[in-house]
């Protein structure tokens, strides 16, 4: 079954907690403004166990309620510690409770876990297809060795990839993931369209203006606002998809407007090779792992 996705979803990091859940957090607000989203063409929501402690998905659980779940794709993800047989299985159930979904569109490896052996992972994976309990395999966070590790042990495809991608970090392009994915047909989507600031390494928002003339620049002659540029830049790119988080009702629509614009290819070019600071590796780079 082919997996098809809109150019943009709607990512959850940081609603309803961090890494913990925020018992202060305004649900209302949350559940809104994924209905919002839903409402506004984001039908592809990620999420993940991680997401304040599966706070996100809690939330998301009751959004969708009203929406046609044949609609939806719905993407959450299994925890790097918890990549044993059972750990899986059970990450994948109890995302399910939270979502009250019977099954996921995709279930990532969240990051990929040299401690667990791919054939455990392969197993678990391959019984939650053949369950029915998931639709499709995603991998976050791998290079091209790890990817076909573990592409050689599951019996089924992966249907996608899921890495650090935008203006300043590059890894997927200059490791040829990206090309990887194309010549595979697996949709790549970027996480972190709109980096935020890094002050350790100089990193600065690049939603801002002001901290990236070139960018402030293409925005301006375009009319457009920084955070549009970042996410075309990313979309205008052949197989590249993206996933933002937003509970903001503007920069929604800033998001949405993006489907109805055009950059040229000259500027497209100059973000690619001339946007200062770029990283070659990820944050959460974990390189060629291991795993065996
Ligand atoms: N697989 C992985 O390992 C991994 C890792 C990280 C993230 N992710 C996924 O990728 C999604 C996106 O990444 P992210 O949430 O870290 O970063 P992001 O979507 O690039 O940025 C989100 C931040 O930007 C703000 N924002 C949104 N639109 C804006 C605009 N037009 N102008 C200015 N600020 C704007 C949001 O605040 P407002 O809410 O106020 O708009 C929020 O603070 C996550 O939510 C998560 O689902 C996956």
């Amino acid at each position: 079954m082919t997996l098809e996705i809109p150019k943009i979803g709607l990512g959850t990091w940081l609603i309803g907690g961090g890494r913990d859940k925020d018992p202060n957090y305004d649900v209302k607000m949350g559940i809104e403004a994924i209905q919002n989203a839903i409402r506004n063409g984001l039908y592809h929501i990620d999420t993940a166990s991680l997401y304040g402690d599966g706070a996100a998905e809690e939330i998301i659980g009751k959004a969708i309620k009203e929406f046609d779940r044949n609609k939806l794709i719905i993407a959450s993800k299994v925890k790097r510690s918890d990549m044993d047989y059972d750990g899986i299985i059970n990450s994948c159930k109890e995302s399910l409770k939270r979502l009250q979904l019977d099954y996921l569109d995709i279930f990532y490896i969240h990051f990929p876990n040299p401690d667990f052996p791919v054939s455990e992972t392969a197993r678990a994976f391959n019984d939650l297809m053949e369950e029915g309990l998931i639709k499709h395999i995603g991998i976050c966070n791998a290079c091209i060795e790890t990817i076909e590790k573990y592409a050689e042990a599951f019996n089924y495809p992966i249907s996608i990839i899921q890495e650090h991608y935008n203006l300043v970090f590059r890894e997927p392009s200059k490791r040829g993931v990206i090309e990887y994915c194309k010549e595979k047909n697996i949709p790549f989507v970027a996480w972190r369209p709109l980096q935020k600031e890094i002050p350790d390494i100089n990193i600065k928002d690049i939603t801002k203006t002001g901290n990236y003339p070139i960018l402030d620049g293409i925005a301006k002659k375009n009319g457009k606002t920084n955070a549009q540029i970042a996410i075309k830049w990313l979309i205008s790119q052949d197989n590249v998809y993206t996933i933002f988080k937003t509970t903001n009702a503007k920069h929604l629509q800033e998001a949405i407007d993006c489907n109805n614009f055009e950059l040229s290819k000259e500027d497209i070019q100059e973000l690619t090779d001339n946007f200062p600071n770029q990283q070659e590796v990820g944050r959460d780079s974990r390189g060629p792992l291991p795993l065996g």
